[in-house]
């Protein structure tokens, strides 16, 4: 059994804000990772839980078309709207599950997914169909939350990321993902371990975290080992976070 039915709630009901959200919309991100993928005219690219469209309507820009899928029906609707606001009209906007794809085999030139694969409960498939849908040759980009390595790490910031948000399935620290991706035919090209701060009460607020899970959350934040507590200092308006990023080649 999956979480599609609780990542629909969750987001269905806060679509919007996904849409407004600068975290996701953030300029210099987008830039960086059009800088990586360097998109070519031609290319097809298919954009893995497209949100608020933030990714779609940045690498469209560049290519011939792009394919933008989403299992929550209210955000597609906002990537929708999002994809007018920008004038842009190359966009496919489909309702799609991640783990299973209703695609041929090797039919997109790049294939992407940004703060999203901590929702799929099962990364092993979602990214083995991924990478399925992309053509030898082809770039495969994810950009994500992520933990500091280490058994602490992975169990209690995923505990606070759980308790923001209950479709949250897992962020894997960087030792996480290479084991997640060893069995695939992916040439890591490039990683970035990358810190960033939530802003409070913005990150909150976005999911609607309620007020005894936020206090839980700092409760969890003041009880992890010293060691631990080195790489995640928090205040009143901030937590610290962490995202992992990854290029492939696919082989
Ligand atoms: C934070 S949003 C994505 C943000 C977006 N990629 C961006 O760059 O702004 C997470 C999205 O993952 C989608 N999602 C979660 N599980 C999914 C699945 N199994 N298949 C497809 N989409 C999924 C949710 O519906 C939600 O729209």
């Amino acid at each position: 059994m999956g979480n599609q039915s609780e990542v629909r709630k969750n987001f269905g009901l806060k679509a919007s804000n996904y849409r407004l959200s600068t975290t996701h919309g953030n300029p210099v991100d987008l830039e960086r990772m059009v800088n990586l993928l360097k998109p070519q005219p031609d290319a097809i690219v298919l954009d893995v839980a497209t949100g608020g469209g933030h990714t779609a309507i940045a690498l469209a820009k560049y290519v011939n078309k792009v394919v933008a899928i989403d299992i929550t029906p209210e955000m597609l609707a906002e990537a929708e709207v999002a994809s007018k606001q920008s004038n842009i009209n190359n966009i496919v906007f489909q309702m799609e599950d991640v783990h299973n794809l209703d695609f041929p085999d090797g039919q997109f030139d790049i294939v992407v997914s940004r703060f999203a694969a901590h929702h799929f409960f099962n990364v092993k498939k979602a990214v083995r169909e991924m990478c399925r849908v992309l053509r030898p040759g082809g770039k495969f980009y994810i950009l994500d939350c992520s933990v500091f390595d280490g058994d602490e790490t992975e169990k209690e910031i995923n505990r606070i990321e759980l308790l923001r948000d209950s479709s949250h399935q897992c962020s894997y620290s960087p030792r996480q993902w290479n084991r997640i991706l060893e069995e695939l035919p992916l040439t890591i090209q490039h990683t970035a371990f990358l810190k960033e701060n939530y802003d409070l009460p913005q990150w909150f607020d976005r999911m609607g975290t309620n007020h005894s899970n936020q206090q839980e959350i700092f409760r969890i934040l003041n009880n992890i080992s010293e060691a631990s507590k080195v790489f995640y200092p928090f205040g009143d308006d901030y937590i610290t976070t962490y995202r992992y990023e990854i290029l492939a080649i696919k082989i």
